[in-house]
């Protein structure tokens, strides 16, 4: 596949949906949580291909907002595994020169990831790689209606005027401000939704649906 890949016109950032671990599980006779634990390999291997390619930033949909209705149980087994895998990948990522960043509500992921997360964070920061931004407990509308709140902070305290709101600023109170929105964005296990991902930065993006189911 490398030699097939014109890497003069690669795209800077992907989006990706991992989706499927659920149904890729029930095919094997398996429980969902089966088929999470096999998600990891996939991370690990577009990970891998996207900081070998040289694209600039890889987002991956790890864990939506309306994924905490989700059962307790498998909640749980999402967030462990979520620790296991940063506490265990973090020395690939150093090694890959990988800078680990994240989008999202992250203080609503309990104090153990949070933690774990921000560990790695700061042991990548000054990596120079890809970057890799996890995306967890993130909605498109979250996303949106936290920079509305922010914004509508720095007009009360005179901060910004409201005529200067124009998309270029309304981008700086994304949790995606720096950036740059993604050419391309694949959902896999052929559902034909956005999910509330990235709702303002996938304006333009080209979109892939592979009916391969993410494992
Ligand atoms: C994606 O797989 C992983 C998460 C949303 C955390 P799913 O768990 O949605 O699997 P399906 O879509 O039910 O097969
Ligand atoms: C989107 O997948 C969220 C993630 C991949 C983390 P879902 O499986 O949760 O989305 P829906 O429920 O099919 O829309
Ligand atoms: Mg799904």
């Amino acid at each position: 596949m490398k030699e097939k890949i014109n890497s003069e016109n690669l795209p800077q950032h992907i989006a990706v949906i991992m989706d499927g671990n659920g149904r890729w599980a029930k095919k094997k006779g398996a429980l969902r949580v089966f088929g999470h634990k096999h998600a990891v390999k996939a991370v690990r291997d577009v990970t891998e291909a996207s900081a070998e390619l040289g694209v600039k930033y890889l987002t991956l949909y790890a864990f939506s907002t309306e994924n905490w209705s989700r059962p307790k149980a498998e909640v749980e087994a999402l967030m462990k595994l979520l620790v296991s895998t940063i506490r265990k990948e973090v020395k690939t990522l150093i090694k890959n020169n990988v800078k680990l960043q994240s989008i999202g509500n992250t203080h609503d992921l309990p104090k153990v990831c949070q933690r774990e997360l921000e560990e790695a964070k700061t042991l990548t920061k000054d990596n120079t790689g890809l970057t890799l931004i996890l995306a967890l407990s993130y909605s498109g509308r979250w996303d949106i209606l936290n920079a509305v709140k922010n914004i509508a902070n720095a007009v009360k305290s005179g901060e910004i005027n409201p005529d200067a709101i124009d998309s270029n600023l309304f981008s700086k109170y994304l949790s995606t401000d720096k950036i740059p929105d993604p050419e391309l964005m694949i959902r896999t296990s052929g559902e034909m939704r956005v999910s509330n991902f990235l709702l303002w930065q996938l304006a333009y993006s080209e979109i892939y649906i592979s009916p391969i189911l993410w494992p």
